[in-house]
């Protein structure tokens, strides 16, 4: 929405004589805020509020009566006898929103005056003079921070400055989501609620940021568009940012749509997003449960992990990928007093500090002694980074919680273990003599064959009763299922898709034994089975989140086993009982093509030839579901775990068109949280949660140089601080690219030069705007043509490591992403 303000323009002040009625607009005296009536969005109820006067999308940064709408346009916002800025219908009606602040000087006695200020802070003073405030709109933030303004607490007065979502564009009104300084505790920490419940935590401040922006320490503050200043003392505990260049329009919100925390900047005539929390499934609120470590270091494997000493509290739930109950102690008991010591947990967030001590004037030593005499004392770690990290002290009582690792940043934590752990902990770190390492697998696998033989055999033996106690169950499921009337059939088939009988999936995999288990993937378990007829098959047994109808559920089944590709695993059918849900697809007896390229072993096994047609052939199967199928399928979790190989070694992708399986109200969810694997996520679908097309050509991208390297994108974060696209770029532009290569393609003057060509196409798949990155179709061109190609640009991501994360320049990159280029809807029916 375009201003008109030319007309109604009055001068920045309110005074006993001069009310604001509807129609009219203040302006501050530099003209970057106005204030005055609005309507939001397609709604027609009339607010009193502040925004940004220079920006040509009407940005409210405070809405006075966001819970008070207003019906007409009659009302006036005055400023009374007592000092209070009053929102009502006529001078006398009933007052709808005032400021409601009790003035000792008795009416009259004093003149006042609201004016609204260059900083967007309506102030109310007395006498004329701006330093005897009476109130000011910066204390009672609505969804916005801006520069100059604070967020926190003032200990002396209570009053706590938060945001509160707008709860939808439309309705100012206080949202489900909050940002807020807690200070109820020893360590203040930021945390972002839902329902005041929390959902991500920015942790305490640790002197140079937030605990969980691991970034800000890392980039340094001179890296940033503001300054920023965190008090924290007897008086108050607040955080405030200064913009350093005046012209720079920049603000934080909570946002209800997304569930997030954001900070937009004003760039090129739209917002564009800096940065926002919780960026990724181990920022959620104790994802991993008490003690439990979230870390997406390792792609491919659970996020979820148990620090030394620990184990998981249910290794069932662990197991289906459920790790809310945490971890327990493997050593039960007191381990207290008995020579217990404390393992350095590096690169962390620190835990939730509700609970936690802290005492500034204690160095690293004196903090290691005061934990060790408490025995509730579970941890301990440095209260401020700076200078090395060992100023200050925070120590932790009961239950660890809301942990995670991060890639770079992060604090050392320091845990309580006891002796004997701590033994065998510090053991492992000497390394483990070769010989006892296989001494101890080959006992461990010995040990793990008689468990798994004996649970086959119970469970065999169980089977023969499940059946018949089931049995009620199964009818409910006839009831529920489309084709209940069958299901004494093996099997029924409508079109090309099979419906198989709960019965029949349970034969075929022996009632999902751990034997028959082969698998495990994000979206539930698989399972390798025979059926009756000599028929091997791969079940996979999606997790109970799925929530789509049974109905939905059959129609998508239907239309994606129709999609049929040398390159595509095929999928037979599908089996349902209540709220089970199960993808019956064919069995390829080798594993998924991880297993051949990340082994030192089975690398060898592909040589150049072979590894350049199975990234012809994934790239060809990618092209039919995005553009030859009759849908259009994006498949968001492209990676070598789901590229499986078949006995010729063919590749054949898997777990694709799960978005739609998964029901449209569950990709919202997805996209919310952006849960992809990380590593092989585009930078507009990790910041921003935008799927298209060309998302899964940066995921091919990767798995592109992936395959070339013969080794996981992720170890590079383990080893130097630069990202492993990051790390390509350099040597390309170095012209050094082939430094990659994978040894055991054989030595440099032994090579194929399509390798090379093939980075190159890898390049320009991962580059940071969507829109340049080529097609699928492109990639099958420019891989079996020898034509010329483009000069690939900035890759994506190296953002992340070269500093500019979240300074102003960032962005116009970001910014090159037009919405309109991004099908955001993932399928399309053709
Ligand atoms: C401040 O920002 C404006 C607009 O982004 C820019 O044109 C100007 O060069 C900046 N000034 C300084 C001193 O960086
Ligand atoms: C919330 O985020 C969505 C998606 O990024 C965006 O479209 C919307 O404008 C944001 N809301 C506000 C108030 O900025
Ligand atoms: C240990 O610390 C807890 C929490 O600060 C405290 O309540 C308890 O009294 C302390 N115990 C001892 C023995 O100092």
């Amino acid at each position: 929405m375009l201003l008109f303000l030319g007309a109604c323009i009055s001068t920045s002040i309110i005074t006993l004589d001069k009310p604001l009625s509807d129609g009219h607009t203040l302006l501050s005296s530099g003209q970057n805020f106005a204030l005055g009536f609005f309507s939001p969005g397609n709604s027609s109820r009339r607010y009193v509020g502040i925004w940004y006067n220079k920006v040509s999308v009407q940005t409210l940064i405070w809405v006075a009566n966001r819970d008070h709408p207003i019906t007409n346009k009659s009302a006036v916002f005055s400023l009374h006898k007592t000092g209070n800025l009053v929102l009502s219908y006529t001078p006398n009606a009933p007052v709808l929103w005032s400021t409601n602040i009790s003035n000792l000087s008795a009416a009259g006695e004093s003149s006042y005056s609201a004016e609204l200020m260059d900083t967007g802070n309506l102030v109310v003073y007395k006498d004329n003079n701006k330093k005897d405030l009476l109130w000011q709109s910066a204390d009672f933030p609505s969804d916005a921070l801006i520069s100059n303004m604070k967020i926190g607490v003032d200990r002396r007065s209570g009053l706590n400055r938060f945001l509160t979502a707008w709860k939808s564009p439309d309705d100012p009104g206080s949202g489900s989501y909050t940002i807020m300084i807690n200070a109820n505790g020893s360590v203040p920490q930021l945390f972002l609620y839902r329902n005041w419940e929390p959902v991500w935590r920015g942790g305490p401040w640790n002197g140079l940021g937030w605990s969980g922006v691991p970034e800000m320490a890392v980039l340094g503050s001179a890296r940033f568009i503001f300054n920023v200043s965190y008090v924290d003392n007897a008086e108050e505990v607040y955080l405030v940012d200064y913009l350093r260049n005046k012209s720079v329009i920049s603000r934080m919100i909570v946002n209800e749509s997304t569930g997030t925390l954001q900070r937009l900047t004003w760039q090129e005539h739209k917002w564009v997003n800096f940065y926002s929390a919780p960026k990724d499934t181990c920022d959620l609120f104790s994802h991993c449960g008490p003690y439990g470590v979230c870390s997406i270091l390792n792609v491919g494997e659970y996020e979820c992990n148990c620090p030394p000493g620990f184990e998981p509290k249910s290794r069932q739930d662990w197991y289906l990928r459920d790790g809310s109950q945490g971890c327990v102690r493997k050593q039960k008991g007191q381990i207290c007093g008995n020579g217990e010591g404390f393992v350095k947990l590096e690169r962390m967030k620190l835990p939730d500090t509700s609970k936690a001590r802290r005492d500034m004037s204690l160095g690293m030593k004196a903090c290691e002694e005061l934990c060790l005499r408490n025995c509730s004392c579970m941890g301990y770690s440095a209260a401020d980074v700076r200078d090395g990290g060992s100023n200050g002290c925070i120590t932790w009582y009961g239950e660890l919680v809301d942990l995670r690792e991060f890639s770079s940043g992060g604090q050392d934590l320091y845990m309580r273990l006891d002796a004997v752990e701590l033994a065998k902990y510090s053991k492992k770190k000497k390394k483990f003599p070769g010989f006892l390492k296989i001494l101890f697998i080959v006992l461990l696998s010995a040990a793990v064959l008689v468990l798994l033989s004996i649970a086959y055999w119970l469970m065999m033996k169980k089977n023969r009763g499940l059946f018949s106690s089931n049995s009620h169950n199964l009818r409910m499921s006839v009831n529920d299922s489309p084709k209940g009337d069958q299901v004494e059939n093996l099997e029924t088939s409508t079109g090309d898709v099979k419906f198989y009988t709960l019965s029949t999936i349970i034969a075929a995999t022996g009632n999902f034994s751990l034997a028959h288990k082969v698998g495990e993937g994000g979206f539930g378990s698989v399972y390798k089975g025979k059926l009756e007829n000599g028929q091997e098959i791969a079940v996979k047994r999606l997790s109970h989140t799925s929530g789509q109808g049974i109905e939905e559920f059959r129609n998508e089944v239907t239309l994606i086993a129709r999609l049929q590709h040398r390159n595509l695993v095929r999928l037979f059918g599908y089996c349902i009982q209540k709220d089970e849900k199960m993808l019956i697809y064919e069995y390829l007896p080798n594993k998924g093509l991880d297993c051949f390229l990340f082994d030192k072993e089975k690398k060898c096994m592909l040589n150049w030839e072979k590894r350049f047609d199975i990234i012809l052939g994934i790239a060809r199967g990618m092209v039919y579901l995005h553009h030859d199928s009759r849908l259009r399928i994006i498949h968001r979790d492209l990676k070598a775990s789901n590229v499986l190989l078949d006995a010729q070694m063919n590749p054949k992708i898997s777990d694709f068109g799960m978005a739609r399986i998964f029901g449209n109200d569950q990709i919202e969810e997805t996209t919310r949280r952006v849960v992809g694997t990380y590593g092989y996520m585009s930078p507009e679908y990790a910041m921003e949660g935008l799927f298209s097309i060309k998302s899964d050509v940066f995921s091919f991208g990767i798995l592109l140089l992936e395959i070339i390297m013969g080794r996981k994108n992720s170890t590079y974060y383990a080893e130097n601080s630069v990202n492993l696209i990051g790390h390509v770029w350099d040597l390309w532009k170095k012209s050094e690219a082939l430094q990659i290569v994978d040894p055991s393609l054989g030595t440099s003057d032994e090579r194929d030069p399509g390798i090379h060509r093939c980075i190159h196409i890898a390049l320009l798949c991962v580059q940071e705007s969507a829109t340049a990155r080529p097609s699928m179709s492109e990639v099958v061109f420019m891989l079996s043509n020898e034509i010329s190609l483009p000069p690939p640009d900035q890759a994506a991501f190296i953002l992340r490591t070269s500093d500019k994360a979240l300074t102003n320049t960032s962005s116009s990159s970001l910014g090159a992403i037009s919405v309109n280029d991004i099908t955001i809807t993932t399928v399309e029916g053709r």
